[in-house]
């Protein structure tokens, strides 16, 4: 299943959180924007993630939407019971949420929603500020392997 949905492309992005003992973040492609009134997005979490609950406790988020030049950033971030913010840049959403420098848009949210998902569960975040920045190429992840988009030719 892995390899035959590895076909279905998507950016990739870090959710994060200010946490009580620091920030806090991991990387996640199940991210989707879900409705526009109320504003809402959706991602996924393993349920074997340590991370999560963490942010799930916080109840704010920020999702981060890498950009070109991101890949060892989305690496870091995907590497449990590590320090994923040695040498990061980041300034604070409104939430107090890291946003990562140089991304191509970031949506700062509350956890509205939570619903099984099998080993994942579904989340529906509820956005209150958003940015983004048009200079950035995003980072795309393809069957296993980071891209960066191009035009189509036609
Ligand atoms: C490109 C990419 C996409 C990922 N997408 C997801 C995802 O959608 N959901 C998820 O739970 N983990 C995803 N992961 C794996 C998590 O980043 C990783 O398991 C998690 O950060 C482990 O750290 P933690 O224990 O601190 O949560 C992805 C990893 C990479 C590299």
């Amino acid at each position: 299943m892995r390899t035959v949905l590895g076909h279905f492309a998507s950016g990739v992005v870090v959710i994060t959180a200010s946490g009580p003992d620091g920030p806090l973040g991991f990387t996640c492609q199940s991210f989707s924007s879900l409705s526009l009134e109320p504003p809402l997005v959706s991602f996924c979490p393993a349920r074997s993630s340590t991370t999560w609950p963490k942010i799930r406790e916080v109840g704010q988020f920020c999702v981060n939407v890498l950009a070109d030049g991101h890949a060892e950033l989305s690496t870091a971030f995907a590497r449990s019971g590590t320090d994923k913010y040695a040498g990061v840049r980041w300034t604070p959403a409104p939430s107090g949420a890291p946003i990562l420098e140089g991304v191509a848009a970031w949506t700062d949210c509350s956890l509205e929603y939570e619903y099984p998902g099998g080993d994942h569960t579904i989340v529906a975040g509820r956005v209150h500020d958003l940015d983004s920045d048009a200079s950035r190429a995003p980072l795309l992840f393809h069957r296993g392997v980071y891209r960066v988009a191009a035009p189509s030719p036609r």
